[in-house]
């Protein structure tokens, strides 16, 4: 069958965006090392890890993560890595509703600029600390589906939907 060959071995050029301190880059270790960092050092320009899954239909997709730098002075650097990017996945801490804000401005800087075939992931990270919540699940919801996004809430402190974030990702690839 044609195709079938390349979707068995699928590289796909992922990165995260998203405001200093969502989370980012414990939910890059979670899902490569499952390890967990309660003193997670701010990442500095980039960083790059990759982690290949098996599907349950028996393909394997492999994913190149280039797990940006979230503080503003590294801004400018973000169309290097979204650029040609398949996949972006915008992160925000339920806790923060100015990194929510910053999640939007980052959407909304990947529908100007971004490959227009990107395929979207909208994350609430830190959802083990529910009792502190400021940001609703119906506003992560809610927005996600205005812009055609792939939503999730998940805690890499826990482990919590980190494995499905990438799952579903996998399951979206065109
Ligand atoms: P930059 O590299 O500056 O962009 O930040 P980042 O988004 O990569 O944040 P990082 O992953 O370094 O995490 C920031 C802090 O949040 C660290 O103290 C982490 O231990 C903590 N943290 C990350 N994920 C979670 C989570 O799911 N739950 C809780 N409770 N803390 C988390
Ligand atoms: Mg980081």
């Amino acid at each position: 069958v044609v195709g079938a060959t390349e979707s068995k071995n699928a590289r796909v050029k992922l990165v995260l965006l998203g405001d200093s301190g969502v989370g980012k880059s414990c939910i890059v270790l979670r899902f490569v090392r499952g390890q967990f960092d309660p003193n997670s050092k701010v990442t500095v320009g980039a960083s790059f890890l990759s982690q290949t899954i098996a599907l349950h239909d028996s393909t394997t997709v492999k994913f190149e993560i280039w797990d940006t730098a979230g503080q503003e002075r590294y801004a400018a650097l973000a169309p290097l890595y979204y650029r040609g990017a398949a996949v972006a996945v915008v992160v925000y801490d339920i806790t923060s509703p100015e990194s929510f804000d910053k999640a939007q401005y980052w959407v909304k800087e990947l529908q100007k600029h971004g490959n227009p075939d990107i395929v979207m992931a909208l994350v609430g990270n830190k959802a083990d600390l529910h009792e502190n919540r400021k940001v609703p699940v119906q506003d992560g919801v809610d927005y996600a589906e205005k812009n055609g996004m792939f939503f999730i809430e998940t805690s890499a402190k826990t482990a919590d939907n980190i494995n499905e974030l990438f799952e579903e990702i996998a399951k979206r690839l065109p």
